[in-house]
């Protein structure tokens, strides 16, 4: 399972440079502004339009929807599937292969898939650009990339100071990808979780090592109102197994009364109790643009990937 070429991929968030990033963040608000008429796919014979993959071996609504209707946006075909139960890893087959598989019809793979092996698989397997739309509990890039350039469109990246992620850390790829984007000496991640929802002493170390400040606590109020962003997480019951876990407590509009006039309120969603929908109603909530930023961003990523 040797790969035949040195095809690019987005894994993590580490695969792209500052300059790359930039270069995306341009282009998604470029679609943002003027819609997607300038996509380079217009202008190619209907023959040679590049096919993207859609492979879904976990549960989404937004990131598959995203990226399928970035792709139709932007005049790309898709193909994929999003029950693995219909296809044939249901009989045993393994990752190498079904993406040996993918990769006879496809000129670019978004997979999602619960398995921390994925990416050593993909980088050992795929002859063409595979992009991840998340693996377990490990990173979930592109979210990291929307996440940032919405962030951009409130306020400059270089004056959030400080960042607190509340939930089920522990579980949550999301907070990864985000929190490892943002990541500059000086900045404060603050992680609010109970010991069993808490971040891992490597990424802890990780953080360290770049210069950031890191505060662990499992109380909100202790850093909620010296947050520049308040990044809510869903309890990722899924990757629970057996073990008991206790509820923590739901972010509100009370809740926001502690937070700083100018701070953001943001979630990758879905929300399942954590977060009341009566926090939409406050401007400083940013969670619907979150959802219609990912479209944007993934085009961007897209057009980025089929042409680089
Ligand atoms: N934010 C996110 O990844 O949502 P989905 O699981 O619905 O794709």
């Amino acid at each position: 399972m040797t790969a035949q070429s040195n095809a690019r991929h987005i894994l993590s968030v580490n695969d792209l440079s500052e300059s790359e990033i930039k270069e995306i963040f341009s282009r998604a608000k470029e679609f943002k502004e003027k819609g997607f008429s300038s996509s380079v796919f217009f202008s190619r014979d209907v023959s040679s339009v590049p096919v993207v993959a859609l492979a879904f071996f976990e549960p989404s609504t937004r990131t598959k929807l995203s990226f399928d209707a970035a792709a139709q946006r932007l005049g790309l075909k898709t193909i994929g599937f999003d029950n693995p139960e219909s296809t044939s890893s249901a009989k045993g087959e393994q990752l190498f292969d079904t993406l040996k598989v993918i990769e006879q019809y496809a000129d670019a793979i978004v997979i999602r898939r619960k398995e921390h092996d994925t990416p050593d698989v993909v980088k050992s397997t795929s002859t063409v650009p595979v992009i991840s739309a998340g693996v377990g509990a490990q990173e979930h890039p592109t979210q990291g990339l929307l996440d940032v350039f919405t962030i951009s469109e409130h306020r400059d990246i270089e004056s959030v100071n400080h960042v607190v992620s509340y939930g089920d850390l522990a579980n949550s790829r999301t907070v990864y990808s985000q929190v490892r984007m943002l990541a500059r000496p000086g900045i404060t991640f603050s992680f609010v979780a109970s010991e069993q929802m808490q971040i891992s002493d490597e990424f802890q170390a990780e953080l360290i090592a770049a210069g950031a400040n890191v505060v662990l606590t499992n109380t909100l109020d202790d850093v909620i109102g010296d947050a520049d962003i308040l990044h809510v997480i869903r309890p990722q019951r899924e990757r629970w197994g057996t073990d008991s876990h206790d509820m923590y407590a739901t972010v509100d509009l009370e809740t926001m009364k502690k937070m700083k006039k100018d701070a953001l309120l943001m979630s990758p969603l879905p929300r399942v109790g954590e977060l009341d929908p009566a926090t939409d109603s406050d401007s400083r909530s940013i969670v619907w643009q979150q959802v219609k930023n990912g479209m944007f961003v993934r085009a961007a990523i897209l057009e980025w990937i089929l042409t680089n």
